[in-house]
């Protein structure tokens, strides 16, 4: 039979899980999507069934390889980040929920260590900062919280992973327990810097070495498929965060620059080459992406709340059915009325990082209407988008010359053009969005040898669509100090 030529991409992200098949060209052949629901068992707790992820992600990829009508050469795994699940090596079966990146129930851990003074030595060696969004103090919880939990894990009973680790754990039949680089610097336990878990790290958060995974390249062959879950047994050959996986999808491999991932959060990330510049403006220094033992590091802005912000409006407020009306509703209205939206329903993310910081809707006038609810959901997230960018220009002394998004609201024209008005730079969205599966499937065909290099595959998508600023500085000006007038009232106890 001819050498295959297709590959199978696992998107696993927050809320959906979406398998791809891609041809060789990077073009899609099958895609298959499932929603994923999440539980908050209390305030700021936010959980997901880890067994539900598994089952999506079988059931998802087995569409899609049907679908396909070409046989596949190797599986890549993007997946949603920091996401904590702990689980039995003999069974496993999960010993808790998992516990999900936007959970805030270690606000008060983190505010603990910063208080010892533990921030700095975090800071230098993670690029990281002592915030619940990370995994470690989430793993610290579990241990801690679930009985028994610590002894086994201190005995090698019990096994630590990122989504990625877990999949590929149930994917090898319990044969392989390793993450990669980009997955680990998202713990607070790998130093960027060596690319090796910190013996220094795993003593401040009380984590047991013998329940941590390997750690591997971005794409290398991690395992094989255990037989009769598929036809046939195949290699997942490449593995990243999904926020890496995008960088590696948009073709960003150049320092400077810049994609923006417009999910349930917005994660910018910058490519900083070889360097991992410390950031002066509480951005994350992160892996873009290991490849042949050299990392390519990153600039991160994260913020925690973009497409969430759209489907609170669809299922907490009823505004809308479908996230797609936002474009409509921003445009029936000839301005923002004054009416600002400030995100922070699970807290702040970059550059204020303040877990305690909630949602706020301001300058509402009785003549305000669910068309300025919906511009401002919109707005906000350009806001701080701008945040981000100012952010990164001032860390790496350069502004970006052209910004490149995707994820759902991505698709939003009125949402792009509004962008690139705020940054007063090009945003350009490729044709064909899902960059965070292709960059799965460039890593698993770079890491199956279907690729030579990481840029022969990234390149091969068609041209993209690319918004212009056309806003005038002075009324730019006005609606960004509106913007900054609203954050600070959410920063601020009330008064
Ligand atoms: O850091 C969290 C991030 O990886 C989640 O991405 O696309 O699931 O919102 P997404």
């Amino acid at each position: 039979m001819a050498d295959p030529k297709a590959i199978l991409a696992i998107d696993q992200g927050t809320t959906s899980t979406r398998c791809i098949v891609f041809d060789v060209g990077s073009r899609p052949l099958a895609t298959e999507r499932r929603e994923l629901p999440q539980q908050y068992p209390r305030p700021g707790w936010v959980e997901q069934d880890a067994e539900a992820i598994w089952r999506d992600t079988m059931a998802t990829a087995r569409s899609a390889l049907a679908g396909a009508g070409q046989a596949v050469r190797a599986i890549g795994i993007a997946n949603q980040r920091e996401t904590v699940v702990v689980w039995d090596r003999r069974t496993g079966a999960p010993v808790h929920p998992a516990i999900v990146w936007q959970d805030r129930r270690t606000a008060e851990a983190c505010a603990c260590l910063r208080a010892d003074g533990a921030e700095p030595m975090v800071r230098e060696r993670t690029g990281l900062l002592l915030d619940p969004y990370f995994s470690a103090t989430k793993l610290g919880w579990i241990l801690d919280h679930v009985e028994g939990a610590r002894r086994q894990a201190e005995q090698g009973e019990l096994l630590f992973g990122t989504i990625d680790s877990f999949l590929l754990w149930r994917l090898t039949g319990g044969q392989v327990h390793a993450t990669d680089a980009t997955n680990a610097a998202r713990t607070l336990l790998f130093d960027i810097h060596r690319c090796c878990w910190d013996e220094d790290l795993l003593r401040l958060f009380r984590i047991p070495a013998a329940m941590l995974p390997e750690l591997r390249d971005n794409a290398t062959i991690f395992g094989e498929t255990a037989p009769g879950l598929f036809d046939g047994v195949l290699p997942i050959a490449g593995m990243a965060g999904d926020q890496q996986a995008a960088l590696v999808g948009q073709g960003c491999l150049a320092p400077g620059m810049v994609k923006a991932t417009y999910g349930t959060g917005c994660f910018a990330l910058m490519n900083t080459g070889e360097q991992a510049l410390a950031s002066r403006n509480r951005l994350l220094t992160t892996v873009g992406y290991r490849l042949g033992g050299r990392t390519t590091y990153a600039l991160e802005g994260a913020i925690f709340t973009a497409g969430a912000a759209i489907k609170w409006l669809r299922d907490g407020l009823g505004l809308i059915t479908h996230a797609s009306q936002t474009d409509d509703l921003a445009t029936r209205v000839p301005d923002h009325h004054g009416v600002y939206m400030v995100p922070g329903f699970v807290g702040l993310g970059a550059p204020h990082w303040d877990p305690e910081a909630r949602g706020l809707i301001c300058g509402l006038t009785l003549d305000a209407t669910a068309a300025h609810i919906a511009r401002a959901a919109l707005e906000a997230v350009a806001y701080q988008t701008y945040d981000l960018a100012e952010a990164m220009s001032a860390d790496g002394g350069r502004a970006p010359t052209v910004i490149r998004v995707d994820g759902g609201m991505a698709a939003n024209d009125w949402f792009c053009q509004f962008l690139a008005d705020m940054l007063a730079t090009e945003v350009e969205r490729p044709a064909f969005l899902e960059t965070t599966a292709l960059g799965a499937a460039v890593l698993a065909g770079l890491g199956s040898g279907l690729h030579s290099t990481v840029g022969a595959a990234a390149g091969t998508v068609d041209p993209p669509r690319r918004f212009e600023p056309r806003m005038e500085g002075v009324r730019r000006e006005t609606l960004l100090g509106g913007w900054r007038d609203a954050v600070r009232r959410t920063l601020t106890p009330l008064q």
